[in-house]
């Protein structure tokens, strides 16, 4: 039996790759602090610890009491554009917690450490199409601590051998994310605001794209790595192909609820925020070792999507509990909905 620990496997995408991971045999310990993950979202099989990755000796004794095989590490805040508010947070949970995780990857033998980074780790404003070489420029904290992470697995490889394969996803959307999260996943975020006041709010006239990706289409890369040789020690792009307007994602959404018999009022333009024009990489090096991966059609992955989310109602969007920098914070996150 293969032993797995997942960590954040309450949260969106580690609940896919746990059910996944299940399917395949794997024995799976989650490791959740449900900060922004649901208890609800755990799937059945699944053994769950409730703690916190920056808690060393909580990490420490789970490590000691299981013996893992594979540690799938997904446990962190997200929220990009929030990060840079979340100045000391997001390195604490997102740096030092993953750092835990590593010191006893490496104390315990662990045969290989999976890790979501995320394309933020690129950066730039300026439109361009990232390959897993191009420069790494991260403009904003979570990239920054994305980066960091990569290069200290990077060093432990190095120093101590531990085995490594590093996945950059990006705006993956689907069933099970948090759509009552403020700050973070577009899709979700208007989905909410369809369903509780049918205006959805864009920063800017809505032209940043992204290459929004389905759940669905990453999880078995992730899952299945351990068992390819060539996906060691390396790093992976993963998502979707295609890149869409915000401003167009708002209007594919409010068409498509539209048909369902929920009319959305409009869209309402919020003042621009510094971020990242244009996000999209190259998926070639991806596809050489593992083959041709699904490429869900935005329409159909949104359907999905909402199928669900429907069937979820409408969330409360709580507001981030210990904001440390104010000045410039959008107004939309001070207050309102
Ligand atoms: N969703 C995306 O578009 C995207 C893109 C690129 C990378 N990623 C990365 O993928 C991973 C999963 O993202 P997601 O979208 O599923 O987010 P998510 O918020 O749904 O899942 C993260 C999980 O980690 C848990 N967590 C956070 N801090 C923790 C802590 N200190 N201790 C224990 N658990 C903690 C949360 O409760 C949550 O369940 C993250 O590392 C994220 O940076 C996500």
């Amino acid at each position: 039996m293969i032993n797995s620990l997942v960590t954040g496997g309450a949260g969106f995408i580690g609940s896919h790759l746990t059910r996944k991971l299940l399917s395949l045999g794997h024995n799976v310990i989650i490791l959740d602090n449900l900060s922004g993950g649901l208890f609800e979202n755990i799937p059945k099989g699944a053994v769950f610890v409730r703690g916190d990755i920056q808690d060393r000796y909580c990490v420490r004794g789970l490590f000691e009491a299981n013996k893992f095989d594979y540690v799938y590490h997904l446990a962190a805040y997200a929220a990009e554009g929030l990060s840079h508010y979340i100045r000391r947070f997001n390195y604490h949970n997102n740096v030092i917690g993953s750092i835990n995780i590593i010191n006893d990857c490496i104390r315990y033998k662990v045969k290989r450490l999976i890790y979501t980074s995320s394309i933020a780790v690129y950066g730039h404003l300026s439109s361009f199409s990232f390959t897993e070489d191009s420069m790494v420029r991260p403009i904003d904290p979570y990239g920054i601590a994305k980066l960091a992470v990569e290069q200290d697995i990077h060093a432990a490889h190095e120093m101590f051998g531990l085995e490594y394969t590093i996945f950059r996803p990006h705006n993956v959307y689907g069933e099970y994310q948090n759509i009552g999260d403020r700050y973070r996943n577009v899709v979700g975020i208007f989905m909410n605001q369809i369903m509780k006041t049918g205006v959805l709010t864009i920063f800017g006239d809505g032209s940043q794209t992204r290459a929004f990706s389905y759940v669905g289409d990453i999880i078995d890369p992730i899952a299945n790595c351990i068992s390819y040789e060539r996906a060691k020690n390396d790093i992976f792009n993963i998502g979707g192909n295609y890149s869409y307007s915000v401003l167009d994602l708002a209007h594919t959404l409010i068409k498509m609820t539209d048909k369902k018999g929920i009319r959305s009022s409009g869209i309402v333009f919020l003042p621009v925020r510094k971020e990242v024009l244009d996000a999209r990489a190259y998926h070639d090096k991806v596809r050489v070792v593992f083959g041709n991966l699904p490429s869900t059609p935005l329409e159909e992955g949104l359907a999905k999507m909402w199928k669900w989310a429907e069937k979820e109602g409408p969330k409360e969007t709580p507001k981030f509990k210990d904001i440390e920098l104010t000045e410039g914070l959008p107004e939309i996150w001070v207050k309102g909905e």
